[in-house]
């Protein structure tokens, strides 16, 4: 499939080292949960937890908003769902990219609703102007364009996962 590179592994890389230094100090005097939204945040989640510092747990949840489009129905069906209770913990919910951010909101009302310490949340690529007056991450790794790109763990109809870049893809189905 024809795609253009939009953040390179290098990028990522430092990148991904500049947050885990924030997260760390941010976290220095609180033990904190990763939660990794499976599957697309299987990779960044790897990346972030070994440049953080701190020591903390890591747990994952599987949802499904997509099924093979391109765009959120707002619908998320929860595939698998945490391994531990996360009542009175600190989570930093890990996401691969927020688009719409209806995934999101729907995985933060269920997390509330667990009684947390505190929910903060780690996107690695945000469509910022698909939701331009709401902040949704704490954390944000690039904001990108409002295009459907694959690559690090995203993916198109559940290949090019393993691409170590961000890249861009054109005449994907879209259903906006
Ligand atoms: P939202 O609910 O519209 O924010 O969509 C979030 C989810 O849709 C992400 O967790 C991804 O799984 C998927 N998604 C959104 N945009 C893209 C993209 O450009 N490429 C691949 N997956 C995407
Ligand atoms: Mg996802």
């Amino acid at each position: 499939m024809k795609h253009d590179k939009l953040i390179s592994e290098t990028q990522i890389s430092s990148r991904i080292k500049e947050l885990g230094q924030q997260i760390s100090q941010d976290y220095c005097d609180r033990s904190v949960t990763l939660i990794g939204v499976l599957k697309g945040a299987f990779i960044f989640l790897s990346d972030l937890s070994r440049a953080l510092s701190i020591p903390h747990m890591v747990d994952f949840m599987a949802v499904s908003s997509y099924g093979s489009s391109t765009s959120s129905s707002g619908i998320v069906r929860i595939l698998k769902d945490l391994d531990y209770p996360i009542t009175n913990q600190h989570i930093l919910l890990v996401e691969d990219i927020i688009d719409s951010g209806l995934t999101l909101k729907y995985l933060l009302n269920m997390f509330y609703s667990r009684s947390p310490a505190s929910v903060a949340v780690c996107a690695l690529l945000d469509k910022t102007n698909k939701h331009p007056d709401e902040k949704l991450a704490d954390y944000i790794g690039f904001e990108i364009p409002d295009k459907f790109v694959v690559g690090y763990g995203l993916d198109y109809q559940q290949l090019y996962r393993n691409l170590p870049y961000i890249a861009t893809v054109n005449n994907v189905e879209n259903n906006e």
